[in-house]
């Protein structure tokens, strides 16, 4: 099949797109707002996009708050978040209110971070610190509702020691959450290894 988003149709009965860039992993953003108070949300279009200096990217299709408190405070917290936590991950990503706390809501404890002011989520064994480095605009069809990728620059990295094995994270001891296509979700438990070829023998 063929179609041209936004001109002409896929004939499928939903969107196919999110479920070919598939598995994502899901970053649970913590911000606060110019009052100080927390807010988290899992976003799923979430990825490292540069190594050194450690950056990522969040980007918001219209959900408001975690953008707005970026856009305010210039700091975020991105949590890696696990499969063990999904009940919790699903439950913040209700509609509250702007000021409304979600880890009350979900019932999560808050740890205080380092660096910046939004908070690291009790049992979660990554959370990197973010400074906003640059905020791009992304077409909206509601100028209410204005979408953004939010690129951060990672100031302080929290990695719980019990998920490091010989030296190196070891991601199947925490099972990040992925996002599919649709309501499908992934799990990483198995990994594997392989060599670069040395192309200059
Ligand atoms: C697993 C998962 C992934 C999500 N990913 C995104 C995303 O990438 N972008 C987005 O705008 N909303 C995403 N959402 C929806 C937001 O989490 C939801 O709209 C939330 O209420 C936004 O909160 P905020 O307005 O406090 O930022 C996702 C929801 C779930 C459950």
């Amino acid at each position: 099949m063929f179609y041209e988003p936004g001109k002409t149709t896929h004939n499928l009965p939903h969107d196919p797109f999110k479920a070919c860039v598939a598995p994502r992993p899901i970053g649970w953003i913590s911000t606060v707002d110019k009052a100080g108070r927390p807010n988290l949300a899992p976003y799923s279009f979430f990825n490292a996009v540069h190594g050194n200096p450690p950056m990522v990217m969040f980007s918001s299709g219209g959900s408001v708050d975690s953008l707005r408190n970026t856009r305010d405070t210039g700091e975020f917290v991105a949590a890696v978040a696990p499969k063990s936590m999904l009940r919790e991950i699903n439950f913040c990503s209700a509609p509250l209110p702007p000021g409304e706390d979600e880890f009350e809501y979900a019932g999560l404890e808050k740890l205080p971070a380092t660096c910046v002011k939004p908070h690291l989520i009790k049992g979660v064994p990554i959370h990197m610190e973010c400074e906003v480095f640059q905020i791009v605009e992304l077409p909206s069809a509601n100028p209410e509702k204005p979408c953004a990728m939010v690129i951060g620059t990672v100031v302080g990295l929290h990695i719980d020691d019990a998920i490091i094995r010989d030296g190196m994270v070891d991601i199947t001891l925490f099972e990040p959450l992925a996002r599919l296509g649709y309501q499908e979700y992934a799990s990483i438990s198995e990994t594997f290894t392989v060599k670069r070829e040395d192309f200059w023998k």
